[in-house]
């Protein structure tokens, strides 16, 4: 599938960005990026796992950093986050091994002293995933290759077209069931969801939710997790 097409590449992604900025998005962004400034990674070294046109991303967050790598396959994304901070010298790497198996720790091994940070990529559809895609064995090997590492991620846990009538906790120590988490945002009646299948990554770690008014009729669950690691 040529990438423009592709669905969390496209280009219909990048004019919705465009269009919702100040508007649908705003919210969410807002709350990404006090995710980012509370995030404060004890290196130099950045790497974003699929930044898009670096929509949640600012000047003064990427400015901490002397080395940014990144992996985003999509060359219009890549265009757009150059326009977006023209003053960052980013480092474009290859990101086609990451689906497959192994993928994380070669992450791991690529960029020894680098913080990573997954921008929404984890309950994304992603280029170079094959047809029978074990999203679930995917992610069982995210915790062990990045052990000792730094690293944060933010991710789709659910999707639905109904709104919420409650609130998502702002933080919490460790993973709840997520009908548990539904229920705090989504009260009674039915729910269809579509399920991201990221629930309960890294159980014991700390994490934050917000909501993303993605599209007037569809709303995510985002979950954000800054693994820490004493000593690291
Ligand atoms: C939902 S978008 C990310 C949203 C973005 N962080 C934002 O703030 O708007 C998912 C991104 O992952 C990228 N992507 C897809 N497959 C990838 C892969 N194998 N490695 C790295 N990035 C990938 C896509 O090109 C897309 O930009």
């Amino acid at each position: 599938m040529p990438y423009l097409l592709h669905p969390s590449g496209s280009l219909s992604y990048h004019l919705r960005a465009w269009r919702r900025r100040h508007t649908l998005w705003a919210p969410f962004h807002v709350e990404v990026r006090r995710w980012l400034a509370d995030w404060r990674p004890e290196t130099k070294h950045l790497v974003l796992i699929g930044p898009s046109g670096g929509y949640a991303l600012t000047a003064q967050f990427l400015e901490r950093f002397e080395r940014i790598g990144v992996l985003e396959p999509d060359p219009l994304a890549r265009w757009l986050l150059r326009r977006r901070f023209p003053g960052v010298a980013f480092d474009w790497r290859e990101s086609g091994y990451l689906v497959q198996p192994g993928g994380f720790a070669r992450l791991a091994a690529t960029f020894p002293d680098a913080a990573l940070l997954f921008c929404n990529l984890l309950g994304q559809e992603l280029q170079g995933q094959p047809a029978d895609f074990d999203r679930a064995a995917w992610l069982a090997e995210l915790e062990p290759a990045l052990a000792g590492r730094l690293w944060a991620s933010w991710h789709d846990l659910v999707s639905t077209t109904r709104a919420p009538e409650g609130h998502a906790p702002a933080c919490l120590d460790h993973a709840l069931p997520l009908d548990e988490l539904l229920a705090r945002v989504w009260r009674g009646g039915d729910l269809e969801i579509t399920d991201h299948e990221t629930a309960g990554l890294c159980p014991s770690a700390p994490r934050r939710y917000a909501l993303w008014h993605l599209a007037p009729r569809r709303h995510h669950l985002i979950e954000w997790l800054n693994v820490q690691f004493p000593g690291s």
